[in-house]
Order: structure tokens, then sequence, then C-alpha cells
């Protein structure tokens, strides 16, 4: 039998007779009178109330209903005589359709997000990861509504790689294995299959290699998929498994390639404001005060391009103590990074030009003959939300510094044909999609935006 989602429940002029709704009791309370039963069902931040009375049948069953338990309800919406809530639900038939046992770890208490991760399984239950998730899907349609509405086409890049695209080694291996039964070495060792591809397979780190090899024909493309990361950074911006979007665009330089970001920012920030309203408000007034200003403001300000000169100057004129000193040719630490943008520039900063020896091979030297045509979009609270470049197009110059980055040509070549084969500049970045749902919610760890996350030693669900 169809129901009616609470989302649309609470838009309902009231009174309306007949009304069925399915969801899961967040609370329960039996008030000798009445049992009144708060149902949620996803759909929205808000939950419905429900009164159940003593006239119903089963009304000694509902009495002893637990928090957690699945029920099927059919009633009346009615105005409510409750300060804030419209309607309510009065219940003339509630199926109890799958009972929480006592031990159900969500009670009506807050609960810490740290004991929340142990049960990532139950945690989209919560109002707080309801709404992350919520937030999480419309900006993922956002992402492609984005790229779409621009001609980009969606290129899903392989998971499964030979290739190191970012040269940092911190790939995870790919195996086979039957983990039922393991086939083992004569010393009961379990035997690992590595000969399946008949060379060395990884998870691929970024899909920006194969991408280019698409923009370089199809112009415009982007991605959007899974990338993993075998860094033992334990931190609350990095994980071992994580989305990205990474646009790629022929006949673009490095400007251009900011613009695109700048506006791809603002459009994701525009969507959450306009389509998860609810959502953000509640994290506005609980997660982190002030928020909702904040990209307001960040929506009417351009964003600073600064060189990475110019910013490692500003760090260091700043007298402020960092824990690792700042000074030309070291890579910028989170401190660097957010005392640059939080305080220095207050608003989201593209950090350009980076020293060559700190960033990847395939970004275009610049004819100063130190620096690259890199750009990070450094933002507060969060750091580093964009990586990207303008790409080296120019051979000779590309397997050089193949070269000097220890790297071994001969595992790229396939990605320099499009340098020997009509050769054109292109420029493209990655944008973390986990750094983003964080930024825009103001949830202070990645290991809370993403459903089930893959840290170093934890790998549960
Ligand atoms: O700066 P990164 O490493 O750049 C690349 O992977 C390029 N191939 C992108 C490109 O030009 N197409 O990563 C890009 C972004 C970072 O700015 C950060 O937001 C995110 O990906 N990121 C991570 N997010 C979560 N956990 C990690 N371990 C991450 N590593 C990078
Ligand atoms: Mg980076």
């Amino acid at each position: 039998t169809p129901r009616t989602k609470i989302v649309d429940v609470l838009q309902l002029e009231p009174p309306r007779a007949g009304v069925r709704v399915k969801g899961w009791a967040r609370t329960v309370r039996d008030s000798k009178q009445v049992v009144f039963v708060e149902l949620h069902d996803g759909s929205c931040f808000a939950s419905l109330q429900v009164v159940v009375n003593p006239e119903l049948a089963n009304y000694e069953q509902l009495r002893k209903l637990t928090t957690g338990s699945a029920v099927e309800i059919v009633g009346e919406v009615i105005a409510s005589p409750a300060a804030g809530q419209r309607v309510e639900l009065k219940a003339t038939e509630v199926i109890v359709v799958g009972l929480a046992d006592s031990s159900f770890p969500l009670q009506k208490k807050r609960h810490g997000f740290e004991f929340l991760r142990e049960i990532s399984h139950l945690r989209a239950r919560t109002n707080t990861f309801g709404a992350v998730f919520r937030v999480r899907s419309a900006l993922a349609q956002a992402v492609h509504e984005f790229f779409q509405q621009r001609g980009f086409v969606y290129v899903h890049t392989p998971i499964i790689t030979g290739s190191d695209a970012e040269g940092a080694g911190e790939m995870f291996r790919v195996t086979t294995l039957d983990v039922n039964s393991p086939p083992r070495t004569p010393e009961g060792a379990v035997d690992y299959h590595e000969d399946f591809f008949a060379r060395p397979s990884f998870l691929t780190v970024s899909g920006q290699l194969n991408g280019e090899t698409f923009a370089m024909g199809l112009s415009d493309i982007y991605t959007f998929g899974p990338t993993f990361r075998a860094e033992n950074s334990n931190t609350s911006r990095h994980a071992a498994e994580f989305w990205m979007i990474e646009p790629e665009m022929a006949w673009c330089d490095l400007d251009d390639d900011a613009t695109l970001a700048e506006a791809f920012v603002k459009h994701l920030m525009r969507t959450a404001l306009d389509r998860c309203a609810d959502d953000l408000a509640f994290f506005n007034k609980q997660i982190d005060p002030g928020l909702v200003a904040r990209l307001q403001h960040v929506l009417d300000s351009s964003f600073e391009r600064m060189p990475y000169t110019e910013a490692v100057r500003r760090l260091e004129a700043s007298g402020q103590k960092f824990e690792f000193p700042v000074h030309w040719g070291a890579n910028l630490q989170a401190e660097h990074e957010r005392y640059l943008t939080e305080t220095l520039v207050g608003r989201p900063v593209f950090v350009t030009d980076y020293p060559t020896e700190i960033k990847a091979f395939y970004m275009r030297r610049n004819d100063d003959g130190k620096t690259v045509a890199a750009m990070d979009l450094l933002v507060p609270k969060i750091g580093e939300l964009i990586g990207g470049s303008q790409r080296e197009e120019r051979l000779d110059v590309l397997l050089d510094a193949i070269r000097k980055s220890g790297l071994h040509a001969e595992h790229y070549s396939w990605y320099l044909d499009t340098r020997r084969f009509g050769t054109a500049p292109h420029a493209g970045f990655g944008l973390g999609f986990e750094r983003l749902v964080m930024y825009v919610t103001g949830m202070e760890n990645i290991r809370d935006v993403i459903p089930f996350p893959r840290t170093p030693r934890n790998c549960d669900f």
C-alpha cells in the first residue's frame, strides 16, 4: 500500500483523514492518556508527531513500542496544538512492522560522533546523519548539473589501474583471493594471486591521467568517482577512500582553470543553501554557528588568487608562530593553509605557482625555471579543498620531469602518446567531495561525511 512521505505529510492542509506513513520511531513517550511517537523516514529533517489514543485495539502493545522500531501508521492529519509544528497525525491504525529490541543503541540523548562511528550502519537513523547524507546526495546531483550544463562529458575512469597518477607511491595493491577458502602455500600461509592482470595492479589515486587522454578528443570532460590513498595520515581531513571530481579541459590555462573552479564551488554552495535549507538550518544551529551567513558571504565575494611566493612572504611577515616554520620551497602545512585563508585573506584563496619540487610531475613548468602552473584552493576551516594545474603539454619537458621525479617513462607510455599525437594546452583540477561536504555542513571530521569511512586500522562494515 502506498505511503505518503513525511516531507509531504507536513505540507498537507489539515484536517485530512486516511493518510498512511511508514517510518521508524525516534522517540516513544507514554504520557498515561496517550502515546506520542516521533516518526522519521529520512525524507526531510523534521519528524512527524503521531498521537496514539487508548481507543486503538492494540494500544497496550503500542505503549511498549521501543525506540528504533519500524511502524506503519494510518491516521488523520490535524492541526497541532503543540508549539513548533503545524500538523500532527492522529493515528487510527498502527502496525508494528519490526520491533527494535531494547538494546537499540540510539536513544533519545545526544550521542557523540565518535560513538556513532562505531555504529556507522545505524547512524543514518539519527537526525544529524540524515541531514549530512541528504546534503551529500544533493551536492552529488549538483556536480553533474554543473558540468552537464556546460557540455562536459562524464567519463568513468578505471578504479583498478597500473599507473600511479600522482607519482607519490601511496597506492593500494590489488590481489585476488577467495576469502572463504583462500589458497595456501605449502607452509600454510595465504597464497595471494598477483598475476591476474599479468602485472602489478592498484586502486586508483586519481582519474586524471585517463581523463587527460579523453580531454584530448572530447575537449571538456569530468570524472566523479572513488579514489584511494594509502597515506598513513590519521587526520580529520584524510580518508583512505574518498570521492573526487576531476574536470579536464583542452584549450585551457591555469587562469581559466581557477575561474571554473570558483564557479563550481559556488554552484555547489548555492545548491545546498537553496535545496537543503532545513538541513543547513540545523547545522547552523547545532554544529557550526554562523555557517549559513558565512556561506552566503563566500557566495557574494570573489576568491583571492595569490602566487605561492607571495603566500610564503605574507606568512613569514605575519609573525605567527607555527609548529612547522614556513620557508620558500617547503610544502604548506595545514596550519599555514588555514592561517592564510582564515586570518590573512578571510575568504577562499587560490595559491598558485608552487615550487616544482613539491608538486606532481605532470604540472606545466613556468618560464622562471623554479615553479609550476599549479593551484590549490584553500578555504577556511578545511584548508585544501581543490588541487589542480595546467598540464605539461610539451613532450620533452614532460619526459624530463618524469625522469627527475624518479618515475619510469615506460609506465606512462600510453599517457605520453597524447603529447606525441596532437598535443594541446590543457588544465584541470580535483575537488575532494568529502571536504566539500564538510565545508558546506560544518561537520569537522571526514569520517562523519562519508557513509562508511575507511581510515588506517578501520575497515569495518
Ligand atoms: O591535490 P590532489 O592530490 O590532486 C589530484 O589528485 C589531482 N590528480 C587532481 C587533478 O588535478 N585532477 O587531490 C585533489 C583533492 C584535494 O585537494 C583534496 O580535497 C582531496 O582531493 N583529497 C583528499 N580528500 C580526502 N582524503 C584524502 N586522503 C585526500 N587526498 C586528497
Ligand atoms: Mg593536493
